[in-house]
């Protein structure tokens, strides 16, 4: 039998990383861990302890351990099919939190779904908005739809996540509709990044996607010349992006013939997300 605190010191882990596997594997929230460090723990919990941490020495993710992460103030389900979702990533479910009026339906698509962070987030915040999310993974289709089972009100007048399986908006079909707006997070890592070894756990289609290349922005590429047909008029693209890519992504839009092209800075000040709208009608074509 070992106490609390000294499993804590001799764990080999990051601080957060241990309090974590203290709260939720142990249920020793911090403060008691700091009030009653003497606190004796079992051996079948030591023993849970024991596995959770090394499996995170190896370098899997906290969230694939527990199999959740928390997103937006929810919970989602997540298992190494699809990525871990980010807290710059939230800035796409503000996006749409500003774009989307609360008492108005409106439809928005949520591009590369993965655990369906995004669209249920957003289905969340904006309960009338009928909320399409797709996906090239099956895994990831079928994570996403748990999360919306478990998270969302079977009730919310937008009716049920609408999810779709294949290759971006080939996924929809021809008879799909045009959106009030369109979000994603799609694969922006290059290749070689030397970044994709802290990434190994994670799907090598969320991060690098099906088009592998250099500069990481082929999947951008190709979602920008063909949403101006998926878009209604007046209704935006928003895309996050690599904190050096905002420059090419922004051309890119411009290209596109979308207008009021801007990108949107994370808390780190990076620039993370960037957008662009279909030309409202002007007053004469009306
Ligand atoms: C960076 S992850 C984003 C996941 C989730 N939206 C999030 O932000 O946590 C990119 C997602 O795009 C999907 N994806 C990759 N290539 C795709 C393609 N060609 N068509 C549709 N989805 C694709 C991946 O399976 C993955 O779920």
């Amino acid at each position: 039998m070992i106490t609390a605190g000294h499993w804590l010191s001799e764990c080999g882990l990051d601080r957060i990383d241990a309090l974590a596997l203290m709260r939720e594997l142990a249920d020793i929230p911090h403060a008691r861990l700091l009030a009653h460090p003497e606190f004796t723990l079992d051996a079948v919990t030591t023993a849970r302890l024991d596995a959770a941490a090394a499996r995170l020495r190896t370098g899997i993710p906290l969230a694939y351990v527990l199999g959740w992460r928390e997103f937006h103030g929810l919970r989602f389900a997540v298992s190494p099919a699809v990525l871990v979702p980010r807290p710059d990533t939230e800035l796409l479910v503000e996006f749409a939190r500003r774009h989307l009026a609360s008492t108005h339906p409106a439809r928005v698509l949520d591009l590369g779904t993965g655990s369906g962070a995004v669209a249920v987030s957003i289905a969340d915040a904006r309960p009338r908005a009928e909320v399409w999310a797709l996906d090239a993974s099956l895994d990831a289709l079928a994570q996403a739809g748990d999360n919306a089972r478990t998270l969302l009100d079977p009730s919310r007048p937008g009716g049920v996540l609408k999810l779709r399986h294949g290759d971006w908006f080939a996924a929809l079909g021809a008879d799909a509709p045009r959106f009030d707006l369109i979000v994603g997070n799609p694969p922006y890592i290059g290749a070689h990044d030397p970044h994709l070894d802290a990434l190994r756990y994670e799907p090598a289609l969320a991060l690098v996607g099906a088009r592998p290349c250099d500069d990481g922005l082929a999947d951008l590429r190709h979602i920008i010349t063909a949403a101006p047909r998926h878009l209604l008029p007046g209704a935006w693209l928003a895309l996050e992006h690599g904190y050096d890519q905002a420059t090419a992504v922004r051309d890119l839009l411009n290209v596109a013939g979308l207008d009021a092209v801007h990108s949107v800075r994370d808390l780190a000040g990076i620039e993370r997300i960037s957008a662009g709208r279909l030309s409202p009608p002007t007053s004469a074509a009306r």
